[in-house]
């Protein structure tokens, strides 16, 4: 690709961008949210039309029309936000798109559910049931589906955006096996990641963008240090990611009461008695896989899910089971995990999905003060760097890094005084981590209490006082976090010794 532009209005996503890729090599695209990543990639897979520049395909100068005629091509792309069908079949879904007929037979039915139980274990999933419809997978059982469909196809070219955000470890692991197999036949991948430590595995070449620009070409995705990188990206360098933690005296005082009280918490299948108690000013973290239980609690904590046993008391009072209204009146926040199904109103504006958990601090016997309503959620997207630092701009039209955000904000303008986080940096990047870091330290300061889940171990260590790792839906372990290493949480969460 030579010189792309592309344009939105308002914003020039591509301004003049270079993207080499060499047969059987691992390309990886780094960039701070809304650097133009997708929008890249997206023009290589048809699904947006430059406004200039050039494609050049094996050698031969290419429009790439739609996605299907990318396909055609050989060109397959894994989404950032999948673009599965969640009322069709899985292998329905392998086989949406494709030519009625392949190899001369009709591809329906048996012959299908035939050829996309193969691709599954191929993918080392041969547990996904090609007849089980796309809705009822996990995020890391839809991302394989996609996988799937991309093989479906003679491939030259598999685009991976963002593919490790919703996985745990082990299937990290099982992707990168994906992806050895397949350069090793010669497949070129373009993955695009935050986690600069997968790039060091599995990259061959880096190209960073920086504001629609590439601001580097083919650097040496081993040996690049991680300094030159970040600053590449960011135009500055990241000192310090996490802030420092307070005296462990202060947070651990016992003279203040805890304002989330959780006391046996279960849910049958899921998991096991849980407490927890927690005081205002500190951060506790949950360790564990995807499985492990840690979203199911809290969703629990937060009424979402009724309890099979136990309760959850705030401020010494116990809240009615199973009714997130009455956890979000005694000031329990929730960001979840899959923002755009259960968090984002796709259509709306940057400040309605901010404010529309406070709506009733904007209203006035009946009217609603939109300066008023504009003006805080602008404070908040500000804290955390949203951009563009447009409060009309339409959700939709944001980097994936930058919704994100827009969850996070709409939780700091409630100023609840219990937020529970799920996985809240996925796919931020390193610069707007270290800020969004910043912001949940400080508002512990002001007398929040912040049960934070995350599947990078850095981060429960980096950010948490104390730490819980589950397994299985055991708390198999609890301690200070300074007392923890990376290593010895992994081991906790793959094996889990009971605490002793
Ligand atoms: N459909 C659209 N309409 C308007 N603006 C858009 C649209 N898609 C992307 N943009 C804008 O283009 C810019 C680049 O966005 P893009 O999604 O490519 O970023 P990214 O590098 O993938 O970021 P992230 O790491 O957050 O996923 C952003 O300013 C974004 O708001
Ligand atoms: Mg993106």
């Amino acid at each position: 690709m030579s010189g792309i532009t592309k344009s939105f209005p308002g914003v020039r996503a591509l301004d003049g961008v270079d993207l080499e890729v060499l047969p059987g090599e691992t390309h990886c695209l780094l960039g701070q949210n809304g650097a133009g990543k997708s929008t890249l990639i997206k023009v290589l897979a048809g699904v947006h039309q430059p406004d200039g520049g050039a494609i050049v395909w094996q050698g031969e100068p290419v429009s790439l029309k739609s996605p299907i005629a990318a396909m055609r091509r050989g060109i397959a792309t894994i989404y950032q936000e999948l673009d599965l069908v969640e009322g069709l079949s899985v292998a329905e879904n392998v086989f949406l798109g494709h030519e009625p007929t392949t190899a001369g037979f009709v591809v329906r039915g048996r012959a299908a559910r035939t050829a996309t139980a193969a691709l599954l274990r191929r993918l080392g999933h041969p547990e996904i049931p090609p007849d089980r419809l796309v809705g009822a997978l996990s995020a890391a059982q839809r991302q394989i589906v996609s996988m799937a469909r991309a093989l479906s196809h003679d491939v030259r070219l598999i685009v991976m955006d963002e593919p490790s955000a919703a996985l745990d470890p082990d299937e990290v692991d099982n992707l990168f096996r994906i992806v050895d197999g397949l350069t090793s036949t010669g497949v070129a991948v373009v993955y695009i990641s935050h986690r600069l430590e997968e790039i060091r595995r599995i990259g061959d070449r880096v190209t960073v963008l920086k504001d629609g620009r590439a601001v580097a070409v083919g650097l040496p995705a081993k040996d690049t240090p991680t300094r030159d990188i970040v600053a590449m990206m960011t135009g500055r360098t990241v000192e310090y990611v996490f802030p420092p933690r307070p005296e462990p005296a202060r947070v651990a005082s016992t003279g203040t009461p805890p304002v989330l009280t959780v006391e046996g918490l279960a849910r049958q299948g899921e998991f096991a008695p849980f407490d927890l108690e927690l005081r205002p000013g500190e951060i506790v973290g949950l360790a564990g896989l995807v499985g492990s239980g840690r979203s199911e609690v809290l969703e629990t904590v937060y009424g979402a899910r009724r309890p099979t046993a136990g309760r959850v008391l705030v401020d010494g009072r116990p809240l009615r089971p199973g009714s997130v209204r009455a956890a979000v009146r005694a000031g329990i926040g929730l960001a979840p995990e899959e923002r755009k199904a259960q968090a984002l109103l796709m259509q709306e504006s940057v400040t309605r999905n901010v404010s529309v958990s406070s709506l009733s601090r904007f209203s006035y016997a009946g009217w609603l003060d939109r300066r008023a309503e504009r003006a805080a959620a602008r404070e908040a997207t500000r804290a955390l760097s949203l951009r563009p630092d447009d409060p009309d701009a339409r959700i939709r039209t944001l980097s994936g890094g930058n919704q994100q955000k827009a969850v996070l904000a709409r939780w700091l303008l409630r100023g609840c005084r219990v937020l529970l986080l799920d996985e809240p940096t996925r796919g931020v990047d390193v610069g707007a981590r270290a800020e969004l870091y910043a912001v949940i330290r400080r508002l512990a300061d002001e007398g929040l209490a912040v049960l934070l889940v995350s599947s990078e171990v850095p981060e429960v260590l980096g950010l948490a006082d104390r730490v819980l790792v589950l397994r299985e839906g055991r708390v198999v372990h609890r301690a200070p976090a300074a007392e923890l290493d990376e290593h010895r949480v992994l081991d906790l969460v793959m094996e889990g010794s009971p605490t002793p």
